[in-house]
């Protein structure tokens, strides 16, 4: 019998069948100055609009490249941690052992929330979405951590006054400064000399490190409450992804276990500027702070058409049944022209290399059901189908929730939490950002066009 591939070697196979290879020179060619006002096309939603600089990821939807700071995906997976490239996310540098070992050793403090799960228990947590229990949890790490509730933590009169730019340059053209005169650059309240000092600022690189690690803490806790069981400790010993498995199951993962879980927490750390990235963005330019921020990035990943897709794949497969029902389940949708959970996506027209990464993942997860019957497989034969029909016409692959939900699965992780994990992830990528926007901060105000009536006078009530 020949020797099984390891993960890493699975994902370098994967790497060899995306279009996009090692860098090219072409790539140098997307690198430009940005000279402010751009001049763009944009779409209802702010489709086409670009809204900020950055240099934390860049996608190539056309060709399938995903980069996070320079380096491709890829080359990440296969090589690299979820500690190296949240790391990596928030500092634009590959850490050196020493700071890796510093970062790592933060984490493993941070991760740790007793008072945070002591009052969230408080709340009837089985009854409510596991995101806005997550989105609840982030706030009570506030509330728990920060000063920011005090009294004397409030903006003073006059520079809640400076803030409100509504007022000002609303109905004027747009002059594309960088900094509007009227905004206040580096702003802080500094910390009111009456409150503890132990408390986090809620602005700073800690307070990223705090939700990137509280986060996975808080999303274990869930799990298991929604199971009726009480939260576990972290395990000290285990790193990232060992430590979230082993919080919300209860049970120390298999090496491999843990290396697919890591996986899946690089590949979904950042996006581009999805909408729960630019919802925290948008929360974070009011100058309101980070965990704040996250929560707003929390809410806007709960919704169907951007988080929640993993969840519908996994009800969409057990729908079908066995995969000689694909075929004729396949028809009955074309012909109603619904559109097919997991498959599909605003950038990418070609394979989605997330999807490319936990196919032969999840072919390996499920190995042991294979067969007659097979989730898996019914996943497969519909990728083929799909791909065949709408991948060359309309530019249609799986994308990354078509294939994540299984290996989750596979883990003993229930269905509704897929989406909490995008989050566990996706914090890393939404800190990073929003730290690097505060640096030239300008307040979102994006406009809406009105097309309503003018002139209406007011009919008294009795009147109308
Ligand atoms: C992700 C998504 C919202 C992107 O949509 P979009 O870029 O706005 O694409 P459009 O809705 O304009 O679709 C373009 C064409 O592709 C088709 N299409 C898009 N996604 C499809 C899907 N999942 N299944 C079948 N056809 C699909 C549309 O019907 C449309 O066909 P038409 O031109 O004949 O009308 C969309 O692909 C989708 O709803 N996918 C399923 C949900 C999902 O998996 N979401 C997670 C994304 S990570």
């Amino acid at each position: 019998m020949s020797k099984q591939k390891s993960i890493t070697e699975l994902i370098k196979d994967a790497a060899k069948k995306s279009k996009v290879g090692a860098y090219n020179k072409e790539d140098a060619t997307h690198k430009r100055k940005v000279a402010w006002p751009l001049d763009c096309n944009i779409g209802p939603g702010l489709e086409g609009a670009t809204a900020c600089e950055t240099k934390i990821g860049y996608i190539n939807g056309a060709r399938g490249q995903m980069i996070y700071r320079g380096y491709d995906i890829f080359d990440l997976c296969a090589n690299s941690t979820f500690e190296e490239v949240s790391y990596l996310l928030q500092n634009g540098n590959m850490p050196s052992e020493k700071q890796l070992n510093a970062y790592k050793k933060k984490l493993t403090e941070y991760r740790s929330i007793p008072n945070t799960l002591r009052t969230l228990l408080g709340f009837e947590i089985e009854n409510m979405h596991p995101m806005a229990a997550l989105r609840l949890g982030t706030n009570l790490m506030r509330h728990r951590l920060t000063w920011k509730d005090s009294d004397s933590a409030r903006p003073l009169a006059e520079e809640a006054i400076a803030a409100d730019e509504d007022s000002i340059p609303m109905e004027t053209q747009p002059y594309g400064e960088k900094h509007a005169k009227y905004e206040f650059k580096k702003h802080k309240t500094g910390r009111p000399a009456d409150v503890r000092t132990t408390t986090d600022d809620g602005e700073s690189r800690d307070t990223c490190i705090r939700l990137i690690s509280g986060t996975a803490t808080l999303t274990a806790a869930i799990a298991r409450i929604r199971e009726d069981k009480l939260p576990i400790d972290p395990d000290p010993t285990l790193g990232h992804a060992a430590n979230f498995i082993y919080m919300m199951t209860g049970r120390k993962p298999t090496k491999e276990e843990e290396r697919v879980m890591d996986v899946c927490l690089i590949l979904h750390a950042d996006h581009g500027m999805n909408a729960s990235t630019f919802a925290s963005l948008v929360v974070a330019s009011t100058l309101s702070d980070i965990y704040l921020s996250i929560g707003a990035g929390i809410a806007a990943l709960s919704g169907p058409l951007h988080g929640g897709a993993n969840e519908a794949v996994i009800k969409m497969l057990e729908k079908i049944g066995p995969a000689k029902n694909v075929e004729a389940w396949f028809k009955k949708k074309t012909k109603k022209k619904e559109k097919i959970p997991g498959f599909g996506h605003r950038v990418y027209k070609a394979y989605d290399p997330r999807a490319l990464i936990l196919a032969p993942l999840a072919k390996r997860l499920t190995a042991d059901e294979h067969g007659e019957g097979s989730v898996f497989d019914t996943a497969n034969k519909l990728e083929d189908l799909v791909v065949k029909t709408l991948g060359k016409e309309k530019g249609i692959y799986p994308n990354v929730d078509f294939y994540s939900g299984l290996v989750y699965r596979s883990m003993g992780i229930p269905d509704a939490m897929f989406t909490p994990i995008f989050a566990v992830s996706r914090v890393s990528g939404w800190t990073a950002r929003i730290t690097e926007y505060l640096q030239n901060n300008r307040i979102f105000r994006p406009r809406a066009a009105y097309t309503g009536d003018f002139g209406k006078k007011y009919v008294p009530l009795k009147k109308r």
